[in-house]
């Protein structure tokens, strides 16, 4: 995943001025749905651990592969409008925001336990894999992270853009890699073995993000170009919870025709 919490400063992000004035736009757009949605929420809210949420949808997210990306149509919507109308829906989120996470936190008034990145290149994200993210955090105090995984594909086995995770029996995250792990010495992705492909979602304890930034580099992480394994290499505890999700992410140009293709097929507007 792209950087989740980088100083803006050193941020590569290819959409200009234009993907700025739309993102305002739409939050502009998704005011009232957001009000309505965390009216509804406060009703049903517990009062425990952890218990306010707030969504963030990276506003700036860089692809070499794929200039102007955010704002790249799909059946007739920019690609970050989708993924923010499906986010608005999780229950669990207290308001939504589309911008960096340590920008959006410092200006958020309210305190909020949990700050959930949400990629925006993952228009059919849905809004139960948010809310499983938040209560894996609510319900596992000792991680400070928490993100989730769905079955890997076998055509997706060798493919470097897509993360695998390998986890412990208890449901937290042991690493991730770019190659495939585990790996069987046959040298072929075992048809047996139910392989995990990491979802470009991430749930942070709101106290973590603060220190997160200022935890340096490190050497896995910059081996594998894999923000998460930072966390994973300072001895943090990183909850993943498994979903049945069809994977969808963005990457290139021809991402997008396939899901148009699907979302045709199943009749989303
Ligand atoms: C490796 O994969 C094969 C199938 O491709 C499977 O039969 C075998 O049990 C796996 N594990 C090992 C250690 O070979």
């Amino acid at each position: 995943m792209p950087p989740i919490c980088a100083p803006s400063s050193d941020s590569s992000a290819s959409s200009g001025s234009g993907a700025r004035g739309w993102i305002f736009h739409g939050l502009a757009l998704g005011a009232a749905a957001v009000a309505a949605a965390a009216a509804a929420f406060l009703y049903r809210r517990p009062a425990g651990f952890r218990s306010r949420a707030v969504g963030i949808i990276p506003a700036r997210f860089a692809s070499s592969r794929f200039e102007g990306k955010p704002l790249a149509p799909i059946l007739g919507k920019p690609m970050i409008q989708r993924t923010w109308e499906r986010v608005i829906l999780a229950s669990s989120l207290d308001r939504v925001g589309s911008e960096r996470c340590c920008e959006a936190l410092n200006k958020l008034d309210k305190h909020y336990d949990i700050v959930v990145n949400i990629q925006g290149d993952e228009p059919l994200i849905e809004p139960e894999i948010i809310d499983g993210v938040v209560m894996a955090l609510q319900r596992a105090p000792d991680a400070v992270f928490s993100t989730a995984v769905t079955s890997l594909k076998p055509e997706d086995a060798f493919d470097t853009n897509r993360v695998k995770c390998v986890i412990d029996n208890q449901g937290y995250a042991i690493y991730f890699s770019r190659g495939l792990i585990p790996f069987n010495k046959s040298g072929k992705a075992n048809p047996n073995f139910p392989y995990h492909l990491h979802l470009g979602i991430a749930g942070f304890d709101s106290n973590f993000l603060k220190i997160y930034p200022k935890l340096p580099p490190t050497p896995l992480q910059l081996e594998e170009d894999l923000e998460q394994l930072k966390v994973l290499e300072n001895g943090y505890r990183m909850k993943v919870i498994k979903v049945d999700h069809e994977a969808h992410g963005v990457d290139t140009p021809e991402d997008v025709e396939k899901i148009e293709a699907l979302m045709r097929a199943r009749n989303i507007q």
